[in-house]
């Protein structure tokens, strides 16, 4: 019996051969990492010249915008072709109406400009969804308890000019409203925003591996709850699947799943079904429960760190929002 066609037989076949050396398995290896498959993930909050450790992730800090700059030229020196900003919402500023969201000099918005103007080839990119500016946590406005849609997919073009205008290059819908992808991308395109991407969220499960993310936007102990009426059920594949060719259509020019791991199936058959740029993104959940793991020394941190991020590759996934791209960088780079 052979295995693949025309394929030798043991022992002409001995599969051992080709990893009997390092220099032969590199020679036949399949999937790489380089730092231009990392979208780094920044959070930032207000103030001057500080950092502040997030409890819930290890080794992850806000930061002031001041450090931006700084942050931005490490990313340029690292390799890392884009940073994604997620802003730490002050409690005042959080209404029902949310309309810090698409204030011209929110945080975010802010902290879009200082990168584009300290180094403007580092790759902008943005979360659109109101959640950070919700007083009750949720990513769309909520009216009689109810998470609506139409509203809400109007403050979210709102959202994304003021973020276009700030300069971003890449707008991050993780929202799940139906609808938001063509609303944003009629918006760029009157707006003269052609080469504005979208790289749409559309595979965002409703998950409770978000946690340690909400800790770090503030949006933990407010939210009221859960997502399920417009994240998607974990158990749901087929429909993933409609979700991302439904916003291919609407004018996504990449697409995302999210979390990562638990999900490499989706990633696989996303890739495998639409051939359009796949990112997957490593949640604040999964990275904690490796530092976890790591700080006990029941895995090694480094070696997990890249097993996890090679699985993407491996997947179909043509790059990785992750929380390692700093350190994984360093170590591909030295
Ligand atoms: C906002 C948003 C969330 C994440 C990214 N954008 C949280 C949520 O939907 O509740 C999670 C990212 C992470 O866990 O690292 N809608």
């Amino acid at each position: 019996m052979s295995y693949y066609k025309n394929q030798a037989l043991f022992p002409a076949y001995r599969p051992r051969r080709l990893r009997s050396k390092s220099a032969l398995r590199e020679l036949v290896r399949e999937t790489t990492l380089s730092p231009s498959d990392f979208i780094w993930p920044i959070f930032v909050m207000d103030g001057e010249d500080s950092t502040l450790p997030i409890p819930s992730m290890p080794g992850i800090s806000r930061h002031t915008i001041d450090r931006l700059p700084g942050l931005a030229a490490t990313a340029k020196s690292l390799g890392i072709q884009a940073i994604c900003i997620f802003p730490y919402t002050e409690p005042s500023l959080k209404t029902e109406d949310c309309r810090e969201a698409w204030a011209a000099n929110n945080l975010t918005n802010r902290a879009i400009r200082s990168i584009k103007e300290a180094e403007p080839e580092v790759l902008v990119m943005t979360d659109i969804a109101l959640d950070p500016y919700n007083i009750n946590g949720h990513d769309g406005i909520v009216k009689d308890g109810q998470v609506i849609n139409d509203e809400t997919v109007e403050a979210l073009v709102k959202m994304g000019a003021a973020q276009a205008s700030a300069g971003a290059d890449i707008l991050g819908p993780s929202d799940m409203m139906d609808g938001r992808i063509g609303a944003l991308r009629t918006m760029l395109e009157q707006n003269g925003s052609h080469n504005v991407c979208i790289l749409s969220y559309s595979a965002k499960f409703s998950s409770s591996l978000y946690s340690p993310f909400r800790d770090a936007v503030g949006a933990s102990n407010v939210l009221v709850g859960d997502k399920n009426t417009y994240q998607l059920d974990s158990a749901n594949s087929d429909e993933a699947m409609r979700m991302i060719a439904r916003d291919i259509a609407e004018g996504a020019d990449m697409i995302m799943v999210k979390p990562g791991m638990p999900y490499l199936d989706i990633c696989y058959r996303a890739k495998m079904q639409f051939s359009v740029p796949t990112f997957a993104y490593q949640v604040s959940g999964e990275y904690a429960m490796i530092q976890a793991a790591s700080n006990q020394k029941y895995v090694d941190e480094t070696k997990i760190m890249f097993e996890s991020l090679l699985a993407f590759k491996r997947a179909g996934c043509d790059g990785i929002l992750t929380y390692f791209a700093p350190k994984a960088a360093e170590i591909l780079n030295s």
